[in-house]
């Protein structure tokens, strides 16, 4: 891919009266966490504003693991949003150790579902009916490698003599390169990737294998989650790394490298469950999502970029059709709210009450050619 950026990516960013405006293809966002219930109706929006699509991801209580469960939520979800929004969630199915290929090949051919979910059983919130061996799910990841399904994995080992700021290298070495090695057609998403490893392993990989990058990992190292005491609002899994690895991060989100793509792996979670003797992984992104990567590509000097990360990488991969439409952003600073109201509690946002150098406009009518 050539490193100079079309002429209709640089007529899209100006400058009008010395405010740098944005305007890019419709994004979305292949990795989110909607909830369900009341935290679904009163998040699923900061969602849905943004992004045309999003990867919904499927670890409910019960998880979400079968065709029936995956089309009542997907109906939830719709049943969620204001009306008029135009929304499209993309169902995944979660996997366990007893899944039936047959159903995620239905579900698959049915259009119910994109994609499957591999979580390492106890790697992450809601992940106790996870894989406890990828040996036991060879039949399934057959099925989809031969169907063209793609699979997204959250990359942890979660043994616990494995320290925690390793399982991602760790996964690569025992899991991901096994799971290549015996299916080498399958497609795989590496999901919020955190590492300079995983960098490394994608960008050395066939064409196939693809990552989601996060905000937040873009823009915190490990560092932040101990500034001046405990920050619970910035534990998530896989936890922040070194800064090494933040920086590898964001050279490849604006490398241009259409193997990785947005994914903001947003996770909401109640104020009382992340303020506790043992707070709950997960970061409420959603609210300032696109404003945090188009800061990110601006301080790289890389806004020509933003349009492929957010909206093109992703589908491409997927080998769904780009959006129409454009989002506007500008580079306009605002302050993050403290709290946002949700359900019957409050959430606190990524960033909340610091002050981000980029707006979200909202979308536009006009449709990109
Ligand atoms: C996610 C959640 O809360 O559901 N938490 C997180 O820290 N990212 C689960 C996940 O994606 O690991
Ligand atoms: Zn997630």
């Amino acid at each position: 891919m050539s490193n100079s950026p079309s002429s209709s990516e640089v007529d899209r960013i100006s400058d009008a009266q010395g405010t740098k405006r944005l305007l890019i293809r419709q994004p979305d966002d292949w990795h989110v966490h909607l909830r369900d219930g009341a935290m679904l109706a009163s998040t699923v929006d900061y969602t849905a504003r943004q992004f045309a699509r999003a990867i919904v991801m499927p670890n409910l209580a019960p998880p979400v693991t079968t065709v029936e469960q995956a089309v009542a939520y997907r109906e939830r979800i719709a049943a969620a949003l204001p009306s008029g929004r135009k929304f499209t969630p993309l169902m995944t199915a979660y996997l366990t150790d007893g899944i039936e290929p047959a159903e995620v090949e239905r579900g698959f051919s049915e259009k119910v579902f994109t994609a499957c979910k591999l979580y390492p059983a106890h790697a992450t919130t809601n992940s106790a009916f996870g894989v406890t061996d990828v040996k036991k799910i060879h039949a399934v990841l057959e099925t989809m490698e031969r169907i063209g399904m793609p699979l997204l994995v959250h990359g942890e080992v979660t043994h616990r003599h494995i320290d925690i700021f390793d399982r991602e290298a760790v996964f690569i070495e025992q899991v991901l390169s096994k799971v290549v090695a015996d299916f080498p057609a399958l497609k795989i998403v590496f999901e919020h990737i955190t590492t300079a490893d995983a960098v490394q392993f994608v960008e050395a990989s066939s064409p196939n294998i693809g990552a989601t990058i996060t905000p937040h990992h873009l823009m915190i190292n490990r560092n932040a989650l101990f500034e001046g005491g405990i920050r619970p609002h910035l534990y998530c899994l896989p936890v922040a790394k070194r800064e090494v690895h933040r920086l590898a991060l964001r050279k490849a989100a604006t490398s241009g490298n259409p193997r990785f793509f947005l994914g903001t792996d947003s996770a909401p979670h109640a104020v009382s469950d992340k303020e506790s003797a043992c707070g709950c992984a997960g970061i409420f992104n959603a609210p300032v999502a696109l404003e945090c990567y188009a800061t990110v590509f601006d301080e790289e000097g890389a806004l020509d970029k933003l349009e492929a990360f957010a909206s093109e990488n992703g589908p491409n991969f997927y080998g769904l059709p780009l959006n129409g439409g454009t989002v506007a952003l500008e580079r306009t600073a605002w302050r993050v709210e403290d709290q946002l109201a949700a359900a019957d509690t409050a959430i606190v946002p990524f960033l909340a009450g610091s002050t981000v150098p980029w707006t979200f406009l909202g979308r536009e009518t006009a449709s990109v050619t």
